[in-house]
C-alpha cells in the first residue's frame, strides 16, 4: 500500500497518454502550439502496461487516461480494453476534449467503461472556437450526446470558467444540469503555463452564487467512495449536478489520493509542483521490478502536503497542463 508522509492513502494514477492534442485551449496551449515530446521518448502501451501491474501491486486501484487528447494516440483503441482487464482496477475511466469521441464510444463500452469526463468550456460555437480555437463544437457535442443515448453514466463535464470570455454561459451550464443528466464541473483555472490573465480567474463562490440565486438552493450530494475532488450538488427536481472543482480558493490537497504518470515516463507526486521522479529510466535500463516500485515510493514520499497556490498567491507552475494531463 502506497502512504504518503502526510498519511494519505494513494490510490489513484493519472496516466497522460500522450502530451499532443488536436485543440489548442486557451489556458493550456500557446497559440502556435507546444514543443513535442519526441516518439522515442513516448512509453509504449507494453511499457505502460508493466507500470500499470506494477502499481496495482502496491495498491493503486483507479487509473484515468488523460493526454493531451488521448483519442490522437495511434494505437490506443487496443491499448484501452488490455488496461481495463487488468485484474485489480476498480475503477477505469478518462478525461477526454471529446472531438474524436463519438466514433470511440463503442470501443469504450466493449472495454467495460461506464463512464467519462469530457472538458468543454462553451455550449457556444463561437465561444468554443475563441477558447479551443478549432471549430468543433458541434462534434463535441454530438459525442457527448451520443455518450448519453448509450448510457454512460456518470457523463462529467469539466468547464473552466472564465471572466469575460465565457462567464456568460454559467447559467446556461446550470440549465443543462436540471434539464439533462450532465454532471457540470466548474474548474477554477489554474495558473499553470502563462496563458491566461490571472484577472480572468473566477472564484468559484461567485458561480454558486449566481446558479443558487437563478434556480434555488444547490442541494449537498453525499460524497462516493471514489471521487475526485469535485464539491457535489444538485438542483432540487433536477437530473444532473453541479460540481465544483475549488484548487485555488478551497485547497483539497488534504485528501489527495493520486499521482500521475506524463507520456515521457515521468512520476509527478503533485501538479502543481516542480518535482518528479523517471520511471522510464530505470525500464529502459531493463530493470527489475524492485527498482519500478522504488520509483514508485520515491514519488509517493515527494508528495508535498499542499500546493502554494490560493487568492493571494498565483506564483506560476512552469510545466504545461497538456503534458500533465489535468
Ligand atoms: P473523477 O472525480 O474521478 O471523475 O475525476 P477527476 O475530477 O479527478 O478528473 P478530471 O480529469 O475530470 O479532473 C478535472 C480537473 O480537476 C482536472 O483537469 C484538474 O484541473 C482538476 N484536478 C484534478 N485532480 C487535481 C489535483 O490533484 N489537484 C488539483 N489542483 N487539481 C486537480
Ligand atoms: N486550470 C484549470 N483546469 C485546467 N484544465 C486544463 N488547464 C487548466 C487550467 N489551467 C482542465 C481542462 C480539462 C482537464 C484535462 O484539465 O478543462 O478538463
Ligand atoms: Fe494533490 Fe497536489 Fe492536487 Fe494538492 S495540488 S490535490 S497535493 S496533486
Amino acid at each position: 500500500m502506497l502512504v504518503d508522509g502526510f498519511k494519505r492513502r494513494i490510490n489513484y494514477l493519472r496516466i497522460s497518454i500522450t502530451d499532443r492534442c488536436n485543440l489548442r485551449c486557451i489556458y493550456c496551449v500557446p497559440p502556435h502550439g507546444e514543443r513535442k515530446v519526441k516518439h522515442k521518448e513516448v512509453l509504449r502501451y507494453e511499457e505502460l502496461l508493466r507500470i500499470v501491474r506494477i502499481a496495482i501491486k502496491l495498491g493503486i486501484n483507479k487509473i484515468r487516461l488523460t493526454g493531451g487528447e488521448l483519442f490522437v494516440r495511434k494505437g490506443i483503441q487496443e491499448f484501452i480494453p488490455m488496461l481495463a482487464s487488468l485484474e485489480g482496477l476498480d475503477d477505469v475511466s478518462l478525461t477526454t476534449n471529446g472531438v474524436l469521441l463519438k466514433d470511440n464510444l463503442d470501443i469504450l463500452r466493449t472495454a467495460g467503461i461506464r463512464r467519462i469526463n469530457v472538458s468543454i468550456d462553451s455550449l457556444k460555437r463561437v465561444n468554443f472556437r475563441l477558447i479551443t480555437r478549432f471549430d468543433y463544437f458541434t462534434k463535441v457535442w454530438e459525442g457527448i450526446g451520443k455518450a448519453r443515448d448509450m448510457g454512460f453514466s456518470p457523463i462529467k463535464l469539466n468547464v473552466v470558467a472564465m471572466k469575460g470570455i465565457n462567464d456568460s454561459e454559467v447559467l446556461d451550464f446550470g440549465r443543462l444540469a436540471i434539464e439533462q443528466p450532465y454532471h457540470i464541473r466548474f474548474i477554477e483555472c489554474m495558473p499553470i503555463g502563462l496563458q491566461v490573465n490571472s484577472l480572468a480567474f473566477i472564484p468559484n463562490s461567485e458561480i454558486e452564487k449566481a446558479l443558487a440565486s437563478k434556480f434555488g438552493p444547490l442541494i449537498p450530494v453525499s460524497p462516493g467512495h471514489n471521487d475526485g475532488p469535485a464539491k457535489r450538488f444538485r438542483f432540487n427536481g433536477g437530473q444532473g449536478e453541479i460540481g465544483f472543482i475549488s484548487p485555488i480558493s478551497h485547497s483539497f490537497c488534504q485528501d489527495c489520493n493520486r499521482l500521475r504518470l506524463t507520456a515521457n515516463g515521468v512520476l509527478l507526486p503533485c501538479l502543481l509542483s516542480d518535482r518528479e521522479v523517471s520511471i522510464k529510466d530505470p525500464l529502459r535500463r531493463g530493470c527489475l521490478d524492485e527498482e519500478l516500485i522504488e520509483a514508485f515510493l520515491k514519488a509517493v514520499n515527494l508528495k508535498p502536503e499542499c500546493h502554494p497556490l490560493n487568492l493571494d498567491n498565483d506564483q506560476r507552475v512552469q510545466r504545461k497542463m497538456c503534458s500533465i494531463g489535468g
